[in-house]
């Protein structure tokens, strides 16, 4: 189970909308999430379309220490979709702050119900803690629990102003910890038009270095629309390209997992990218991603582009290379040239003999 908190004292900078979102695209990825809602506005909560009624048990039940019965969890953790769930919450929340005033080790007690979580409940691939705009107890319970923190920043002047402020804070959790949170930083609510936004994102590179996700979230009508739906951009509107920025943020997540820790040849990977690349229409055409961390040049060629290759970009050290074609087609044939071999696509498995007696990839687009 590995546990990332969503924190930045600093209010509206997309916290809710990244927890939500960025959950969903994990779970997309065929993930299984868990998302934890420990703000008391309990916004990841409506976000999602969970309605608390009168008497519904939330987190708030399961931390605080006034509650002397066990609540068994699968009472409190509701479905959102198959294999990503929530753990509501409620206003009632804000009274942790004074109820764990006096106890001792009162900053443990997250990392103790999520211990129950995967003993009792469900080893989940993901946890995700939506934090509250504050460095109250539940952000200090979250960044205990957690295994690495991601910090959304919001082009603003505040933003930058509480970057030293969040730094420090991570540096204090960490004298309390065995291994040092890992620490990701992402550029929220991002406005190309604006100069300001581009000189914040040099700022905030400057600050957080390779730890700044190369992955931008734009500003998107879409997600605020979704979240008044009680959807994620998932469900709300999958061919926009708010959910094609949040889809990125998680690959480049797990990406940059792949890179540290896990083995090339880690099974179930392949089944992500099975599923995950292979041409699919987006807002603006049709996506091509490859994946190859050693090529200097990919490129894309099809009876759309009368097969007059055209280069693919190189988005992250990860090796993620894409390119849209600004075509609307259901069925084409296709390859790609890697450093100038032909080649089909390793991810389409559908493919064709040619005029040559050659073989092409073959897609079918929905
Ligand atoms: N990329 C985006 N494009 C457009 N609107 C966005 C985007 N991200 C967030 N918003 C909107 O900005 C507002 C603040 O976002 P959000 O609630 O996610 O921030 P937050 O950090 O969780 O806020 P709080 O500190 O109050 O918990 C919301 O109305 C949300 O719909
Ligand atoms: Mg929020």
């Amino acid at each position: 189970m590995r546990i990332i908190a969503i924190a930045n004292q600093k209010g509206g900078c997309g916290k809710t909308t990244t927890s939500i979102n960025f959950s969903a695209c994990l779970n997309f990825l065929q993930k299984s999430v868990l998302v934890i809602d420990l703000d008391p506005q309990g916004h990841s909560t409506c976000g999602l379309g969970v309605k608390i009624q009168k008497g519904t048990p939330t987190v708030y039940e399961l931390l605080s220490p006034l509650y002397h019965n066990v609540l068994p969890l699968s009472l409190v953790i509701q479905t959102v979709r198959p294999d990503f769930d929530i753990l509501p919450c409620h206003s009632s929340l804000n009274a942790l702050e004074e109820e764990f005033g006096f106890l001792p080790n009162n900053h443990c007690k997250l990392r103790e119900l999520l211990s129950r979580v995967a003993g009792e409940h469900r080893d989940y691939d993901f946890v995700v803690l939506d934090c509250p705009p504050n460095l109250g107890v539940l952000t200090w319970n979250a960044l205990n629990a957690a295994d690495e923190i991601l910090i959304p920043v919001e082009p603003s002047f505040f933003s930058l102003h509480g970057l030293g402020k969040i730094s420090e804070t991570v540096q204090i959790v960490n004298r309390s910890r065995e291994s040092p949170l890992n620490v990701h930083a992402l550029l929220t609510l991002f406005n190309s038009e604006l100069s300001f936004s581009q000189e914040v994102y040099d700022e905030v590179k400057a600050h957080f270095q390779k730890r700044l996700f190369t992955t931008i979230i734009h500003e998107h009508i879409a997600l605020k629309e979704a979240a008044a739906s009680g959807l994620s951009i998932v469900q709300y509107s999958p061919q926009s390209s708010a959910f094609q920025d949040y889809l990125n943020l998680a690959v480049e997540f797990l990406e940059r997992d792949w890179n540290r820790k896990l083995p090339e040849k880690e099974l179930g990977w392949s089944q992500v990218l099975n599923n995950y690349f292979g041409p699919r229409q987006v807002s603006d055409g049709i996506l091509f991603q490859f994946l190859s961390k050693t090529a200097s040049c990919v490129e894309i060629a099809g009876d759309f582009n009368h097969w007059v290759s055209e280069p693919l970009v190189r988005r992250n050290q990860d090796g993620l290379w894409q390119r849209v074609i600004p075509v609307e087609l259901k069925t084409f044939r296709y390859k790609f040239i890697v450093d100038g071999e032909w080649q089909v696509d390793p991810h389409q498995h559908a493919q064709k003999e040619n005029a040559y007696g050659g073989i092409d990839s073959y897609a079918e687009l929905a």
